[in-house]
């Protein structure tokens, strides 16, 4: 879908990464991808590994971890695996000291794992359960990881943290109000700091990811035709992150709408209510 008019015209087709240039970047360095057991941080796993870089792969399922690793290896690559539920949070901090305990600061923290719920206010109502579920991966632990990622990655004066957030943070759309607050939660946290880990030599690169076909989207949207990226696709976005070290990454019509709704929030808010009300 990426390939067609549409999506070209919506800016997700994704630019050619330079495969030279990624090696240069996290070739012999280790790379740290959370949520690396399937989806866009499997795909970003391989990637990295195939550009030279040893490739320390988080999630929750060990077996489908030490699979991912099995492609990395077979392919000639370097992995490693720590299995951990980023809802844990002493596990969070306990894998970001093991992480630098054991091979200093990495070169690159992908901040990937995430998980979303599709659900309206009332249905979630009696189900607060869910609200710390989603805060749990997709801030708390997150932060929790990358604490002790972070301060060892200033104290060598290098790296960066690429997070994969939504273009949700800046669009809020009915019916996925804890997913995005999560997400943006984590998302303010890192426009906060940024500043003080630049002065140090230490980058954060924010992606607004669009639509993407994963096993998290197809509850969804697997049976729709909405344009979306591939997990392939969003990889490249992350290597291109690697490259730019741009700060934020997000399709023009993420950054127009973001404009737009702050300008006019009762206008923007009686758009997502009538789009609400055909759903
Ligand atoms: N798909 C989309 O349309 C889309 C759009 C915008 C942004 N994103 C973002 O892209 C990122 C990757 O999503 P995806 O589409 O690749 O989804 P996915 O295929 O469902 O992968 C999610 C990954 O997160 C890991 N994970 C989930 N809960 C975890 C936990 N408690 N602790 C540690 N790891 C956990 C999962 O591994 P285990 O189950 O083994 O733990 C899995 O590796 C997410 O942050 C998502 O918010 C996705």
């Amino acid at each position: 879908m990426t390939r067609s008019p549409v999506g070209t015209l919506l800016g997700m087709r994704p630019h050619a990464v330079d495969s030279e240039a990624l090696r240069r970047t996290v070739g012999g360095r280790l790379v740290v991808i959370t949520g690396a057991s399937r989806g866009i941080g499997r795909a970003v796993a391989l990637r990295c590994a195939a550009a030279g870089a040893h490739v320390l792969l988080l999630a929750r399922d060990a077996a489908a971890l030490a699979s991912v690793a099995g492609e990395v290896r077979s392919a000639g690559g370097e992995a490693t695996v720590h299995a951990v539920d980023l809802r844990d949070l002493e596990a969070a901090t306990a894998a970001g000291e093991r992480i630098v305990a054991e091979h200093g600061a990495p070169a690159l923290l992908v901040s990937n794992a995430g998980h979303s719920i599709h659900r309206d206010l009332v249905s979630y109502a009696d189900r607060l359960h869910d609200v710390t579920r989603l805060a749990g991966v997709n801030l708390l632990g997150p932060v929790a990881l990358a604490l002790p990622i972070l301060v060892a990655m200033r104290r060598a004066r290098q790296g960066q943290l690429i997070s994969v957030g939504t273009v949700g943070m800046a669009l809020p759309g009915p019916g996925w109000s804890v997913y995005t607050a999560t997400k943006a939660g984590f998302d303010a946290w890192l426009r906060s700091v940024s500043p003080e880990l630049a002065a140090d030599g230490v980058a954060v690169t924010s992606i607004h990811l669009p639509l993407t076909r994963t096993a998290m989207s197809a509850p969804t949207y697997a049976r729709t035709r909405l344009p979306a990226l591939s997990a392939d696709d969003a990889a490249t976005w992350v290597c291109r992150a690697a490259l730019t070290r741009a700060r934020v990454i997000s399709p023009w019509w993420g950054r127009l709408g973001a404009v737009a709704t702050a300008a006019f929030p009762s206008t923007a808010d009686r758009l997502a209510e009538a789009i609400w009300r055909r759903s």
